[in-house]
């Protein structure tokens, strides 16, 4: 499978933004990965939908709004209207009762097709792929974190691969990993049958943005 790569513009120098997205685009992104954090579903609060909308004007990349934010269901249609390609909503931001939860990602799911957008679904480290696997047929996009959700340039937790290749087994579609990718961690996340990687830090903080894309994508 072929590896895409967005870079996390959450590592990146936020005054600079413009010429920030054009140094990634130069580099080989395929997409960008936008962290959309509000302080109540994670520690931190980081870009709204007027953020997205100005980085949508000055870039055709793919946009991903990464959403680590409660009530996702109030917000989509606001990130849709910025500009995001694909939008990704947290399973734990639904409730507590696994019922409850695939009824929710279900109408959500709706919604975002509904403004021609690509829905996809994002877990956190603890979060079993049991928990998703009755939504897996409606998405064609899931983001597993491998780290907790909330700051960039945290420690890759190896405890979640083998949950890259458990949905592998089952899943077609692409699979994103997202937290403490570097070009070693970027190996065993594809061999375990991730084909997309978001990375932050490892790609602004590189000396040579290019080269350290083209490292991420060795293995293809
Ligand atoms: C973490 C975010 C990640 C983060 C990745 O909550 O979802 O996308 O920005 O940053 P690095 O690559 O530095 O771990
Ligand atoms: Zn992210």
């Amino acid at each position: 499978m072929k590896i895409k790569v967005g870079p996390s513009i959450l590592a990146c120098d936020f005054a600079n933004i413009e010429s920030e997205i054009k140094r990634v685009k130069d580099a080989g992104a395929d997409f960008l990965h936008v962290d959309v954090m509000d302080g109540h579903f994670v520690p931190n609060i980081t870009i709204g939908p007027g953020v997205v909308a100005a980085i949508r004007k000055k870039t055709d990349l793919l946009i991903h709004s990464h959403l680590m934010i409660e009530n996702p269901e109030d917000y989509v249609e606001a990130f849709a209207k910025s500009g995001s390609d694909i939008i990704s909503f947290h399973v734990e931001a639904l409730g507590r009762t696994r019922n409850g939860r695939l009824k929710k990602a279900n109408l959500l799911i709706k919604k975002i097709k509904r403004l021609n957008k690509r829905p996809a679904i994002a877990i956190n480290p603890s979060t079993p792929i049991a928990d998703i696997k009755g939504l897996l047929d409606k998405v064609d996009w899931v983001l597993i974190m491998s780290v907790n959700p909330g700051f960039g340039g945290q420690e890759f937790i190896s405890a979640v691969l083998p949950k890259i290749f458990e949905l592998r087994n089952i899943f077609e579609g692409d699979i994103e990993v997202d937290g403490g990718i570097t070009d070693n961690t970027a190996k065993d996340v594809i061999r375990r049958g991730a084909n997309v990687l978001a990375a932050g830090s490892y790609i602004f903080k590189a000396h040579d943005m290019k080269e350290a894309i083209r490292r991420l994508k060795e293995d293809e």
